[in-house]
């Protein structure tokens, strides 16, 4: 079996690809300590999946603890690092806490990578590494201007030692920067949980919809777009899993042939940008549901626009982003309305 050690695979990212891994004939272990994610979200998994996922709950920054995770699974071919603290606000007011947990835990990984020989490791990055562009779409080789908050800098440096890591050793690399990933799986077993009060706009939207938000304030409407607001490539997270999946396959064909490959960075959007006022009518046409919203004061660290060309991901990964803004709406509101039947999350 293929065995891949997933950190953060209680996330919402990590357990929407660990569901798709599992799919497609992949075994995984998850390395998840939940500070910020609920262990029980692996339980709901098993609906889906039929399969019972092993989760070692160690800090990614205790050193000997991760080594001794690699040294029980040291049948691992492959590691996918997702955990990572990812809230902007709080990179803003607590910088040190983000770059020592963001970037140690990645070095620890790292190192259990050169010390186990594994040859395939995908790393969760972001398209926050961009900043402020000024030409869009944005491709791979868009020049990466200054990031907006210590959490992007952290994905940004993530991605320098990952490319380094990769000249050095015979490891074969992938960075992912995800755009705006939203929604959940159809089931609605699982889906994100907002472990902060949570400042996203889907969020926003359907905890307002649902009745734990009075109203939806919109972040400025005098930016230079077609109605004024932010314009988002929004991603259904499925979407973001199964690119995962299609990378890790990108990695072992690379391996057969020998290329010389060792670090390539994909963006995963799906190439359409779209407003936030279109957002919010979307959920309102999908759902029948009225949404409460007024304008307000743009938000700080907001960038105007940003959508990717996703042209060599498409091209290269042999995927392709499926689901529309419709399903990702109807998907979100399906799961905020499942969350309460979970007595363990804190309400
Ligand atoms: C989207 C748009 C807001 C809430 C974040 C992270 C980024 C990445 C993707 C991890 C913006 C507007 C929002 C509200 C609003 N995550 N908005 N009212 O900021 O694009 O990116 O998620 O990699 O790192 O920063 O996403 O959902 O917060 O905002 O008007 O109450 O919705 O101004 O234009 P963002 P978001």
């Amino acid at each position: 079996m293929f065995k891949v050690i997933i950190t953060g695979g209680a996330g919402y990212i990590g357990i929407h690809t660990i569901v798709d891994l599992l799919s497609k004939g992949f075994s995984v272990i998850s390395i998840d300590n939940n500070c910020r994610s609920y262990k029980e979200i692996l339980q709901e998994a098993r609906h889906i999946t039929g399969h019972t996922i092993k989760n070692y709950p160690i800090n990614l920054c205790d050193a000997k603890a991760v080594e001794q995770v690699f040294q029980e699974n040291a049948d691992a071919k492959a590691v996918i690092h997702f955990a990572a603290y990812k809230n902007v606000d709080e990179s803003v007011d607590q910088p040190l806490l983000y770059y020592k947990n963001n970037i140690f835990s990645l070095l620890n990984i790292l190192k259990n990578i050169q010390k186990f020989q594994i040859p395939y490791f995908i790393y969760s990055s972001s398209c926050s590494v961009y900043g402020i562009v000024n030409r869009l779409p944005v491709t791979e080789d868009t020049p990466l201007s200054n990031p907006e908050s210590p959490y992007a800098n952290t994905k940004r440096m993530g991605e320098e030692i990952t490319y380094d890591f990769s000249i050095a050793n015979p490891c074969k690399a992938v960075l992912l920067r995800y755009f705006n990933p939203v929604g959940a799986h159809e089931s609605g077993f699982i889906g994100e949980i907002p472990f902060y009060k949570s400042t996203n706009l889907f969020t926003v939207i359907t905890q307002c919809a649902i009745g734990k938000k009075s109203k939806i304030i919109v972040f400025g409407n005098d930016y230079e777009t077609s109605d004024g607001t932010c314009i988002r490539d929004y991603i259904h997270v499925m979407d973001i899993a199964e690119a995962h999946t299609k990378s890790l396959e990108y990695l072992i064909r690379q391996k057969k042939s020998e290329q010389k490959l060792c670090c390539e960075t994909f963006n995963l959007g799906t190439g359409t940008g779209i407003t936030v006022l279109e957002a919010l009518k979307a959920f309102e046409r999908n759902t029948n549901q009225k949404l409460n919203y007024e304008i307000g004061q743009r938000r700080a660290g907001d960038i105007p626009a940003i959508y990717a060309n996703n042209d060599k991901a498409m091209r290269e990964l042999n995927w392709i982003p499926k689901r529309t803004i419709d399903e990702m709406m109807l998907s979100a509101w399906k799961w905020e309305q499942k969350i309460p039947q979970f007595s363990w999350i804190n309400h």
